[in-house]
């Protein structure tokens, strides 16, 4: 019998293929630019495990495609890209990456928040422009991060990070909405559940880190963004689709809220037309939750280690809880 091959659909650290080569043929997309969809199913032909990232679907038409295929390793924690039951019904293994990235997407949630609050990005933009004068600083203000209350929208191990850095470093009250109370991480961290208004009528900063599901669609609509306080500050960092994009613009424009912090969009890249890019009051940001070099380096050795773990009949830890 053959080795293996695995084919790696993002250009990653030389490590990691070395690490892959040394079990199984290896093929690498080492390009800037998103593999084409019909050069990725043409590759499928002859895979046995493959490599991702959330922009890629793993369909009916790419599993049909894919006739030796056993593993798909998702180079993130979210999964929505996955056709969970195409995939079961073909006996093909989903694995992801989580725990090793919570830290790095929470530490960016924070970036988003305090750039939000004192204005980062545009004050950025204001100095460059050679605007700063000495008289105007009043209209430059921000507001305070520290003391404040937030509202988490969803406790897994991000939404706890993140209630960490809120808690412990920026003294803020935290109330959290999850499907399941979490009284373990109500007790350490002292923190609050509450109801899903209670949240945003509440709270100055709403954080969204929900994964993106049927329940969680367009969870945060026109309703919600008009129960939020109208100096309250939006984050998302989970999926665009949990959002109604045009209900945020619209809250954004009237009033509604004060400002928005984006890692994520309906549509990535976002398109140059979006109405977001000409508003001074968000902040955005190309899906970067956990791209640092570390965490992304890490992310793909553990993608590498699940697939050949797969394609070794060998036990792994990281399938997604569906495949278990
Ligand atoms: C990134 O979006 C992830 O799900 O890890």
């Amino acid at each position: 019998m053959g080795r293996s091959k695995v084919f790696v659909a993002k250009s990653v650290s030389d490590r990691v293929i070395e690490y892959i080569s040394k079990y199984c043929d290896c093929e690498v997309w080492d390009n800037e630019k998103s593999i084409p969809r019909d050069v990725l199913i043409e590759k499928m032909k002859d895979v046995d495990g493959l490599i991702i990232t959330p922009g890629i679907k793993v369909d009916k038409e790419l599993l049909n495609n894919s006739p030796k295929l056993k593993v798909v390793s998702n180079m993130a924690v979210g999964y929505d890209n996955f056709d969970i039951s195409a995939m079961k019904e073909k006996g093909i293994i989903g694995t992801n990456t989580p725990n090793i990235l919570d830290d790095s997407v929470a530490d960016l949630i924070f970036a988003l928040v305090l750039s939000t609050a004192r204005r980062v990005a545009e004050m950025d933009r204001y100095v460059r422009a050679n605007k700063w004068k000495a008289s105007d600083e009043k209209e430059l203000f921000g507001i305070d991060v520290h003391h404040k209350t937030m509202g988490i929208i969803g406790m897994g191990r991000i939404g706890e990070a993140v209630a960490k850095r809120a808690r412990l470093g920026f003294d803020m009250n935290v109330m959290y909405y999850n499907r399941h109370r979490k009284l373990e991480v109500e007790e350490k961290l002292d923190i609050k559940y509450a109801g899903l208004e209670t949240i945003l009528k509440k709270s100055d900063f709403v954080v969204l880190m929900t994964p993106l599901t049927k329940e969680t669609y367009r969870l945060m609509d026109h309703h919600e963004f008009e129960t939020m306080k109208d100096t309250g500050i939006f984050i998302n960092a989970s999926r665009g689709q949990t959002v109604n994009e045009m209900a945020l613009i619209g809250a954004l424009k009237n009033g509604d809220i004060r400002a928005a912090g984006l890692d994520v969009f309906e549509n990535e890249p976002i398109k140059k037309d979006n109405p977001l890019l000409d508003l001074e009051n968000v902040v955005l940001l190309p899906h970067l939750g956990s791209a640092t070099e570390e965490t992304r380096f890490n992310m793909a050795m553990m993608c590498a280690e699940s697939v050949i773990k797969v394609l070794q009949g060998e036990e792994v830890k990281n399938i997604i809880p569906e495949f278990k």
